[in-house]
């Protein structure tokens, strides 16, 4: 008997976080974790851009980008709400590509403000990564094509570093000395979706990326404003966009 497909299986509304008709994303999408990001970039980088999906106030836009088909969707904030979007996306909608364009608290002085970070592996607190293989500790990472992509394409757009980051399940982290570690070992920010991204990807059989913008830094303090955040990533989107169409 013929297997049935994933997207069969797609309701005609939807699934249970997504109302959109199969048929509705594009294979590559773009993935901030702000919906109002989310509209942002798909007016200012889509054109002819269509709302796909509104639940729970999580935008979703689908148009082309310098011809060809691409998708727009926010993840909302966390482990938990990516790997339900970036889930349903690769099961039930066809999507082969997704990279997340998200906001970072840079951890190295090296790192500054507004600069790009290309997460190359994701070490995480989450559970994630004990979960989907027994007895063993995923290492979380890209997809190379997409990373070499936006390495590529990061040549236009400096300053931009390419290393780990740290996704973390804790926004108000306090364990002191933790961020000290993690910059011995080269970590170049903290955020809070990456690593749930790419455990999603290895275990749909989709690829990932994460292309962050420093929002804040852990290490002065500084941060940019509400507003700024909003609109401060055309660079990192830049990036990620040339990386969905490699
Ligand atoms: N911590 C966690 N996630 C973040 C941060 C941060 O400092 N900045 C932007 N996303």
């Amino acid at each position: 008997m013929k297997q049935e497909t994933t997207t069969t299986r797609t309701p005609p509304t939807g699934t249970p976080h997504i109302a959109a008709a199969p048929g509705d994303f594009a294979p590559l999408v773009l993935m901030p974790g702000d919906p109002r990001r989310a509209r942002h970039i798909a007016e200012t980088f889509l054109k002819d851009a269509r709302q796909v999906t509104d639940v729970r106030g999580i935008l979703g836009y689908t148009g082309t980008h310098l011809g060809v088909p691409m998708s727009v969707l926010a993840s909302g904030m966390g482990i938990p709400s990516m790997s339900i979007y970036a889930t349903e996306l690769f099961r039930h909608y066809d999507v082969r590509r997704i990279v997340r364009v998200g906001t970072a608290g840079a951890i190295p002085l090296s790192v500054s403000l507004r600069d790009v970070i290309i997460a190359s592996a994701a070490h995480t607190d989450s559970s994630v990564s004990g979960l989907l293989v027994g007895g063993v500790t995923l290492s979380l990472t890209p997809s190379y094509r997409l990373l070499r992509a936006a390495a590529d394409a990061a040549r236009w757009e400096e300053p931009v570093h390419i290393g780990p980051v740290f996704s973390s399940d804790h926004f108000y982290l306090d364990r002191p000395g933790v961020f000290d570690a993690l910059a011995g070992r080269g970590t170049l920010a903290v955020e809070m979706e990456a690593a749930g991204l790419y455990a999603v990807a290895g275990a749909e059989g989709g690829e990932a990326l994460a292309v962050l913008t420093a929002s804040d830094h852990v290490r002065t303090g500084e941060a940019l404003s509400a507003e700024e955040r909003e609109t401060c990533f055309d660079r990192a989107v830049r990036i990620a966009a040339a990386a969905l169409l490699a």
